[in-house]
């Protein structure tokens, strides 16, 4: 499938813009390493917030069916939609009642199939999410499963009989007591949640849930799919024997809830009953807690996955100064680790974190475009495939929500709960979350600066951002120097460029605590990366010949201070220049 060359593409002359085409490298990589996967750009749509059309608050399919010209416009390569499937919505989609119907605020199957069809017809592949460690509990699986002890399905979860007493303590991330083990006196038994207590955890080691899962995989691969996203499916397989999570690691629970027991017996048996023969894309969230843990997923001799996201990294917030040398660090050791066999996904940003320009840029009006820019260019400039979240490529900035009652996110009131039981200082938790809370990144798609942002012609799910008047779409749409036409720059930069994908990565001037700066190269061509994270000026030292360096992006209207040749370069504030070597 080919992305149609757009007109938005051509149009976009943004900023001190060079023919991204120049220095264009000759085709080095065999087509055996190869993938549409590597060499895409995936751009995540939360589809609650993106664009409602029928008028009930709640952003739908058919929202997204009417935006599809505005996706081909970006120049991306395929969509990653977070759940659509049916749910009562404890955790926004991720509690799947029904894995084979849409979710009735989204529409109707026809709908979907009208949007895949949509997409294709533009070049743009689907990436499905599969959210197969946990189900519903208004599933109908467990609520048969929690009818009696010897329904048939009593096996698909996980269940502890209370006359062998309390289980031992597991952490559960969203519960509001972090106890995973929930009791239910139908039975008189405890189910295992490692989120939400309407998330019960399904059980893998049950031949007969693989068999479900798979068979619900082929439903939507013979739809026509792309690939799927595997929701949390590190945590999928457990240890059956639950031995007692150690207090006070609650931080590190991957460390004792990943890659347990037959995980990846469990993921070859996918590749071979899915992935392999459907030939599509299988990229996970999460990959464990070690560098080999992340091999053992996507390395492609194993037949597992295509790709791993990391979370490494991406939870620093405003790295500059011993924050930025972390970040770097992070990276390269993911980069050097990757290089040369299995492949990364690339990401800052996505709706489990607060917005990407509050929580890593600037989100202060005189630094909001560089910032964002300049973060932009780090996720579509480093080896692995970018995954971009809706909004970020307008500079969208956190929700500024000023009382509780605006938030919606049930872990996030959850916490607050608790630090109200506690007696709490609760403008500090408040102060807190207004920075953290992953509401942030859930507020309605800036569309244009009419009511609700063009989003909604309701009262929105979650309140929009009201800087929508000035930071919007149409706004931005025939500004060259709009992040937007920046973001589509960088995607067509990308494209025409192959070592911006397949390209080794060296980091440069790795004790910089302001600047990040790094080279991507191959053979005889080569690209430098510089990228200022502070606001003040910075001066970095790339350590490679710069004498015919061709200046190929920045997000400044103005040429950079420093000439090509210069031994040390100078940046001003969230600079952000890509260079022809
Ligand atoms: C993943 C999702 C997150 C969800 C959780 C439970 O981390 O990205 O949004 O709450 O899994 O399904």
């Amino acid at each position: 499938m080919r992305p149609l060359l757009s007109v938005f593409g051509i149009l976009a002359a943004c900023c001190l813009q060079r023919d991204p085409a120049q220095g264009q490298a000759g085709p080095h990589i065999p087509d055996s390493a190869r993938a549409w996967w590597k060499e895409a750009v995936i751009y995540q749509i939360y589809p609650r917030s993106f664009k409602d059309s029928d008028g009930d608050g709640i952003g739908d399919l058919r929202g997204i069916i009417s935006r599809l010209d505005y996706l081909q416009s970006l120049g991306i390569d395929a969509v990653w939609l977070n759940p659509i499937y049916a749910s009562p919505n404890d955790d926004n989609g991720y509690d799947v009642s029904d894995y084979r119907s849409i979710m009735k605020e989204f529409g109707t199957m026809a709908d979907f199939d009208e949007l895949l069809k949509g997409l294709h017809a533009r070049g743009i592949r689907l990436i499905m999410d599969l959210v197969v460690n946990h189900s519903s509990d208004e599933h109908q699986w467990f609520k048969q499963s929690r009818s009696s002890r010897n329904n048939p399905y009593r096996d698909y979860y996980h269940w502890w009989n209370a006359e062998d007493g309390k289980p031992p303590y597991r952490y559960s991330l969203f519960d509001i007591n972090h106890d995973a083990w929930m009791y239910d006196s139908l039975t008189d038994a405890y189910y295992l949640h490692y989120f939400s207590r309407k998330q019960p955890d399904l059980n893998w080691e049950n031949p007969k849930v693989r068999r479900e899962v798979y068979d619900i995989m082929k439903f939507w691969a013979d739809k026509g799919i792309d690939g799927f996203r595997l929701d949390a499916f590190q945590f999928a397989a457990k240890d059956t024997t639950f031995p007692e999570f150690p207090k006070g690691f609650e931080k590190d629970f991957t460390r004792y809830y990943a890659m347990q027991g037959n995980l990846h017996g469990y993921l070859r048996e996918m590749n071979r009953e899915v992935f392999s023969p459907y030939g599509i894309m299988g990229v996970a969230e999460g990959a464990g807690d070690t560098l080999e843990d992340a091999h053992n997923l996507v390395d492609a001799h194993r037949k597992e996955l295509n790709m791993a996201y990391a979370f490494d990294g991406t939870n620093i917030f405003k790295p500059v100064g011993p924050r930025l040398l972390r970040l770097k660090e992070a990276f390269d050791r993911l980069d050097s680790s990757f290089g040369s066999s299995g492949w990364l996904a690339v990401y800052l940003a996505n709706h489990d974190m607060s917005r990407l320009v509050s929580r890593m840029g600037n989100d202060r009006p005189a630094y909001r475009e560089l910032s964002s820019k300049m973060l932009t260019t780090l996720v579509m400039t480093r080896r692995g495939t970018p995954f971009y979240y809706n909004g970020d490529e307008l500079g969208m900035t956190n929700a500024g929500f000023t009382s509780i009652g605006e938030f919606r996110d049930v872990p996030t009131l959850d916490a607050y709960r608790r630090e109200q039981k506690k007696g709490g200082d609760l403008r500090k938790f408040l102060q807190k979350i207004q920075f953290e809370s992953r509401d942030n990144a859930r507020t309605p798609f800036q569309w244009d600066g009419t009511a609700q942002a063009g989003f909604t012609t309701a009262i929105p799910w979650i309140r929009v951002n009201p800087n929508y008047t000035a930071i919007n779409a149409a706004a931005q749409q025939n500004d060259p120097g709009s992040c937007l036409n920046y973001f589509r720059q960088l995607v067509k930069l990308r494209k025409q460029n192959e070592v911006l994908v397949y390209g080794n990565y060296t980091l440069r001037d790795r004790s910089n605590p302001r600047v990040y700066a790094f080279t991507r190269e191959i053979k005889d061509h080569r690209m430098l990366v510089l990228l200022n994270f502070s606001a003040a000026a910075a001066r970095v030292r790339p350590g490679v010949q710069t004498g015919r360096a061709k200046l190929l992006l920045t997000n400044y209207p103005s040429a950079p201070v420093s000439r090509p040749g210069e031994k040390e370069f100078s940046l001003r504030p969230y600079e952000a220049c890509i260079y022809s070597l």
